[in-house]
């Protein structure tokens, strides 16, 4: 038997040892034993960093879904795969069974199908958090179609960037979406995002808020009398190992966002065995991740990484402030959630409120909490752990990434001791490494340094849809041999990792990824905007609110300057949208410059967290009397 189910801390460091000692070997157990395969794999795998290239279970044809779906039908038949918990309590919640779901991703799978969408095509899929995304994403999985998921917050703009990057030939959305006690009109997002489209053919469109939208002739359909009319059966296309299942977007250093390719096998096994361990899931367990499917978190463990466990999952539609700050607890006590997942912001929001909150309800099913997305500091660590774990249920720090497709850095529950701020050690088969900056590897314990990995693991991402070189520069090429992860990190005495944050120019708001060029960009199409830097700055609830710099053109000089913020953040909001809003606008006569050129981040980062105490070195600055009037004037 391989070792699917670790259940003590010697077990994980002797399967940890086995494997890193022989992945290939160890990999294939797990493959052999879990999963279901039309055609086993010629090779485990192949890979050359420099290139990159990397493949795993090259030769075997499987398909996902039957995996997530069809092999539990005999066994799984009739319990529940999702359920569906809507925005509003009052609204009834859905049940929806193996059974039921297979057969409604197959209509879908049909529907597509009738709509032109071949193996390969690319899907965009801008949906609320309602069943017909998680079913719109299996059917696409299910007959080879790449579904490109955008998270239904996204501005028209951003919506059709990401469209046009990978040639979406259709978009599924809905007529509008629920967000607590406001509507959104994503049609109307949609319509103006295809205005610059040309590739989309067709617009299926899901009815959730009833409201009034206008549908393009020829262009855009409803999507429930398709179902209705399709076929409900569909059986599985057959796909290779590395055939692309999805690709989904992350902000990058430079401004247009990154496509990152997932594969199939690979990210089939690492995210189900991932899940299996990370959340110590058994049989009759309800697990919620409260993320969006919009993200990495929910396609990996809302979706793929539950079903192929035959889990029961929940999607949940709502806001952790609707209709008031206990909604998350009470979602806990009426589905008994065994397992919860969520954001360190999350947690500060609610922690800022009455504890009445949490403690009217009854959460005794509670035995494993997640956090992910951004490093939990110390205060809501302690603050999960008293009042939502009640000290008895451990807190596991998940870290990874959208490249990284599952967890890399983790605790497993009941098995690794915890420490706040920790996410101790390295899942099974994951070879970190702290690099200095010089290039060397920092060995030994109580060391800080850049965060790479040394050698593949099954869900890494293949690629940049489109642009192979942004791929290998942006991940390979900062350490020879080693994925570089952008994160630095710390080693502790006995080997535990603290994440300490990002080493380039993306910042975390909210447990969003933000890179600073697509916002300085917005920026500075504004008519008055000469240039403009962004920094993150601490902030209590977001873990890091964004501070912008702006150099007016004299045209812009006289302007009102609240005016103008408003401005500014409107044009953020429409471009980008309103997760990258700037908390505060500071009008400054210049940057702080090197002699080649480049803004000093570092001075604008100390400025912004009112720490000026300590400069560091100004004197190669270009304009050193530029600083002191920005400190002079900060917010
Ligand atoms: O900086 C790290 C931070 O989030 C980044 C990845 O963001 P994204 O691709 O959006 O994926 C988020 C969900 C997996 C990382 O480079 N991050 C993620 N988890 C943690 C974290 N930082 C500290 N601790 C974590 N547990």
């Amino acid at each position: 038997m391989s070792n699917y189910h670790i259940k003590h801390l010697e077990e994980y460091f002797q399967v940890y040892r086995k494997s890193v000692r022989n992945p290939e070997a160890f990999w294939e157990e797990i493959a052999e034993e879990h999963f279901i395969w039309r055609k086993k794999w010629d090779k485990v795998l192949s890979w050359d960093f420099s290139k990159p290239e990397i493949k795993w279970f090259e030769g075997a044809k499987l398909n996902i879904t039957e995996n997530c779906l069809d092999r539990h039908i005999p066994t799984r038949g009739t319990k529940t795969a999702i359920i569906f918990e809507p925005n509003d309590p009052k609204e009834e919640v859905q049940h929806i069974t193996y059974r039921q779901l297979h057969e409604r991703v197959c209509r879908m799978a049909n529907v597509l199908i009738e709509n032109g969408i071949k193996k390969g095509d690319r899907v965009c899929i801008y949906l609320p958090m309602i069943p017909e995304l998680a079913v719109s994403v299996l059917a696409c999985a299910r007959i080879g179609a790449i579904h490109s998921v955008v998270f239904a917050g996204f501005s028209a703009n951003a919506l059709s960037t990401r469209i046009n990057d990978s040639d979406c030939k259709m978009v599924i959305t809905s007529d509008g979406s629920y967000r607590g006690a406001k509507t959104i009109d994503l049609k109307g997002i949609v319509d103006k995002a295809l205005e610059s489209c040309p590739g989309v053919a067709t617009v299926l469109v899901a009815k959730r808020i009833n409201s009034k939208i206008n549908m393009l002739e020829g262009r855009d359909k409803w999507l429930q009398p398709l179902l209705d009319a399709a076929y409900a059966d569909y059986v599985a296309d057959v796909m290779d190992a590395e055939d692309p299942l999805f690709i989904l977007y992350t902000s990058g250093s430079t401004g247009k966002p990154k496509g990152m390719v997932h594969t199939t096998a690979g990210y089939m096994v690492y995210t189900a065995y991932t899940f299996k361990n990370a959340f110590q899931y058994r049989e009759e367990d309800v697990y919620w991740c409260t993320a969006d499917i919009g993200w990495i978190t929910g396609h990996s463990y809302i979706i793929y990484g539950p079903l192929a466990n035959g889990a029961t999952t929940v999607m949940f539609e709502g806001v952790p402030s609707y209709p008031d700050f206990g909604r998350f607890w009470e979602v806990v006590e009426k589905h008994k959630i065994n397992q919860f997942y969520t954001a360190p912001t999350a947690i500060r929001a609610l922690a800022k409120e009455n504890l009445d909150f949490v403690e009217k309800y009854d959460l005794s099913s509670l035995k494993v909490l997640g956090s992910v997305g951004e490093p939990i500091n110390e205060e809501a660590w302690h603050w999960y752990n008293n009042n939502v774990g009640r000290k008895k249920s451990p807190i596991i720090d998940t870290w990874w990434q959208t490249e990284t497709g599952g967890i890399m850095i983790t605790p497993i529950p009941f098995v690794t001791p915890t420490t706040p701020t920790y996410a101790t050690l390295p899942f099974i088969g994951i070879q970190p490494a702290l690099m200095d900056e010089n290039g060397q590897e920092i060995k030994g314990n109580q060391v800080e340094g850049r965060l790479c990995i040394k050698f593949p693991w099954p869900s890494i991402a293949r690629t940049i849809w489109g642009d192979h070189d942004r791929y290998r520069d942006t991940y390979f090429s900062a350490y020879e041999n080693m994925y570089f992860t952008g994160d630095g990190a710390l080693r502790d005495a006995v080997g535990y990792y603290r994440i300490t944050g990002r080493v380039d120019d993306v910042i975390i708001v909210s447990g969003h990824n933000l890179g600073t060029a697509p916002i300085e960009d917005s920026i500075n199409e504004h008519p008055a905007v000469a240039e403009s830097a962004i920094v993150g700055f601490p902030h209590d609830i977001k873990g890091n609110a964004l501070y912008g710099y702006v150099i007016l053109k004299e045209t812009g000089e006289g302007r009102d300057r609240d005016n103008l913020r408003k401005e500014i953040n409107l044009q953020i909001t429409e471009q980008i949208g309103p997760i990258a809003k700037l908390d505060k606008i500071q009008f400054v006569p210049g940057l702080p410059k090197t002699r080649s050129g480049k803004i000093m981040r570092r001075i604008l980062r100390k400025i912004a967290s009112k720490d000026t105490s300590n400069l560091g070195d100004t004197s190669t600055l270009l304009n050193p009397e530029v600083v002191k009037e920005i400190i002079d004037n900060a917010l």
